[in-house]
């Protein structure tokens, strides 16, 4: 005859083999192995038990707590691997995935890194300064009196508090000689912005890179070697450049800076992309006033500035039509360019 604790764990173990679910299971733990469940209740009996009866049923009892155990954790485990294969089994394989988008980088974007890439090659450094300004950095440092066409309203967007968006980048070559002695080799990629009636070739904000080169002995060639350069490694080897005078008020000479090149769609006409010119001496004052010294004496030191049109470059080198396409995030267009 088996013992009463052996039928007990017998029932348990056919009550776990038959229970349907994780709550049927749980039930039939707290039956058998809740606090006050059948075989706990074994172990308050064996106070009762004649001394030599106690090991052999101690042990028994033990047997049964871990057997019913067990049984339960496997049973757990079935319950657990049905619900995994019933979930896996709603997956079809054989439907295509969901695409996932990848990302590309703006064609102005695209511009600036490849433009940054061939200065860093003549071994210009990336100088940054801030999109709001004030007069004094947009203007007057450079040379350019107050009654200067580009200083008025109907160019310039002023704040109230009387800073304003820059009209240039050329602010950076101010705020660069502020921050260090010659010699000099920066360029600045940035923003610039101008009350422009916004059509296809002209946007109130656009982007320049500006670059600033101060050492001894600086003239025009060093300007046009360095511009050609960098027009050659842009649009291929066969590109032309031209040099035409103009005016800025912190150059001089002033030159604007053309190219032509076969490789380049509707590349057969000149096209302006740059402003340029040897630093004008007054620049070099206004500096060496706000900063106290004379480390930018212009008869030791001289230097080129130039801005680079990057709208203008990006619409030559990709062939877009239209400059309101670089602010629209239309993805049709974007995607043209991943
Ligand atoms: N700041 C000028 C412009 O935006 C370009 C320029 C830069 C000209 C540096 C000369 C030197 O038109």
């Amino acid at each position: 005859m088996s013992h009463p604790l052996e039928q007990l764990r017998d029932e348990a173990l056919r009550g776990i083999g038959s229970a349907p679910d994780e709550q049927a299971l749980e039930s039939v733990r707290v039956k058998y192995l809740g606090k006050s469940g059948s075989v706990s209740a074994w172990g308050e009996q064996m106070k009762m038990l004649a001394k030599e009866e106690k090991p052999v049923v101690g042990k028994l009892l033990n047997d049964v707590r871990n057997v019913v155990t067990a049984a339960i954790e496997a049973r757990v485990q079935q319950f657990r691997s049905q619900r995994e294969s019933g979930a896996l089994a709603k997956i079809d394989i054989s439907l295509p995935g969901t695409p996932r988008d990848i990302g590309a980088l703006h064609p102005l974007t695209q511009m600036w890194e490849r433009s940054i890439e061939i200065f860093r090659r003549m071994s210009f450094a990336l100088a940054d300064g801030p999109d709001i300004e004030d007069e004094w950095h947009c203007f007057d440092a450079l040379n350019t009196p107050p009654e200067h066409p580009a200083r008025n309203e109907q160019d310039t967007f002023y704040l109230p508090d009387g800073r304003l968006l820059r009209t240039h980048t050329s602010t950076v070559q101010i705020r660069t000689m502020l921050g260090a002695p010659p010699p000099i080799r920066v360029i600045s990629p940035g923003a610039a912005y101008r009350r422009d009636e916004l059509d296809a070739t002209h946007s109130p904000q656009f982007h320049q890179i500006e670059g600033l080169y101060v050492d001894e002995n600086v003239s025009v060639a060093d300007l046009k070697g360095t511009l050609e350069f960098f027009m050659r490694e842009l649009f291929g080897a066969d590109t032309a450049v031209e040099f035409r005078p103009h005016f800025f008020p912190f150059t001089e000479p002033s030159l604007e800076v053309y190219v032509k090149s076969k490789a380049l769609k509707g590349g057969e006409r000149w096209i302006e992309v740059a402003g340029s010119g040897v630093v004008h001496p007054a620049v070099f004052e206004q500096v060496n006033k706000a900063r106290g010294d004379k480390a930018y004496d212009p008869e030791k030191w001289s230097g080129f500035a130039f801005g680079l049109g990057m709208d203008r470059l990006a619409m030559i080198l990709f062939d877009i039509p239209d400059i309101r396409l670089f602010g629209q995030n239309d993805l049709r267009f974007l995607r043209q360019f991943a």
